[in-house]
């Protein structure tokens, strides 16, 4: 495989890839996880596949029947620990061992940082801080007794390129990406490695289920479809990157941000207004 691009474009093979992998993504029951969960099925890859809603779990299944590789969906919530520990050790009796995480499950709030209600900040924080770390303590174990692995986690360009309104957000994906760099020194003696995708605006759920004030669903940015970012998320598999951001686009607003902080200010005000 030349290019991530090239997984989209290459028709699905007929056997599995050389070496199939199993992995555990959180949030597959739709967006990335789910466009993400299809590619890695039809690959031939082995996929613990975790999200809420069982009655997409149960569409995940049957979408992927037939396919080269296995899913086992099951339900469960990333923010709960003790959850995440038992899933993962039902994944384990299933397929025996785990190669990858895909820490993807998250949601988004819009609403001011002090007005806000607590409750809904709480969630946001509970499930895009809280579940990073839930999935890889339940996971990390499993990686290091068959010799390593590889934990892929899902930050956001909003992380720099904050606007009014989208604090919270930002805040828990900044806290992602520091996990990431914290991971990725910890456990580099066991051969795990660690790879942050810096995400851009995706045409997602994400923000017609964001919780806070209602309003316009989406900024004025160009969005990427979930397809394209599942490739790039099984291309990364095979890789030793640290970070991936898939955009000219993303990357000028995270090295200009950082270049030019009050200009992204400015331009992102009247983004997010
Ligand atoms: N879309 C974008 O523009 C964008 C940009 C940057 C980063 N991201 C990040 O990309 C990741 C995937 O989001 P998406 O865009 O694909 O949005 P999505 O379509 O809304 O998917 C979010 C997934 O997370 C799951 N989830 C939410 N809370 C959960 C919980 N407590 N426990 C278990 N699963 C939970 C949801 O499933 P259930 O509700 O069934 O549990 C769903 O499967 C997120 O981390 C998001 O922050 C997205």
């Amino acid at each position: 495989m030349k290019n991530y691009r090239g997984i989209l474009n290459t028709p699905r093979p007929d056997k599995p890839v050389e070496n199939p992998k199993v992995v555990l993504i959180t949030g597959a029951t739709s967006g990335i996880g789910w466009a993400t969960t299809l590619l890695l099925t039809s690959l031939g890859h082995k996929v613990i596949a975790i999200g809420r809603r069982e009655d997409r779990l149960q569409e995940l299944q049957a979408a992927t029947k037939g396919m080269l590789g296995e899913v086992l969906t099951l339900q469960g919530d990333v923010t709960d620990g003790e959850k995440m520990l038992q899933l993962m050790a039902e994944g384990l009796a299933h397929f025996g061992r785990l190669d990858v995480l895909i820490a993807n499950a998250g949601i988004a709030h819009r609403g001011p940082l002090v007005e806000s209600n607590w409750a809904d900040l709480e969630t946001v924080l509970r499930t895009n801080i809280d579940g990073v770390l839930h999935s890889v303590r339940a996971c990390v174990p499993a990686m290091r007794a068959s010799g390593g692995g590889h934990i892929i986690t899902i930050s956001s360009v909003t992380a720099v390129a904050t606007g009014p309104g989208a604090g919270i957000y930002s805040a828990s994906k900044s806290a992602v990406d520091a996990i990431a760099r914290a991971l990725r020194v910890e456990l580099e003696a066991d051969h795990i490695w660690v790879t942050n995708i810096w995400l851009g605006q995706t045409h997602t759920e994400l923000a017609q289920r964001r919780l806070g004030t209602p309003g316009k669903v989406a900024s004025k940015l160009p969005t990427m479809t979930p397809e394209k970012v599942a490739a790039r998320i099984v291309w990364a598999m095979e890789r030793r990157q640290r970070v991936i951001i898939l955009r000219p686009l993303d990357r000028l607003i995270i090295w200009g941000g950082r270049l030019f902080p009050r200009l992204l200010e400015k331009i992102m005000y009247r983004v997010y207004r």
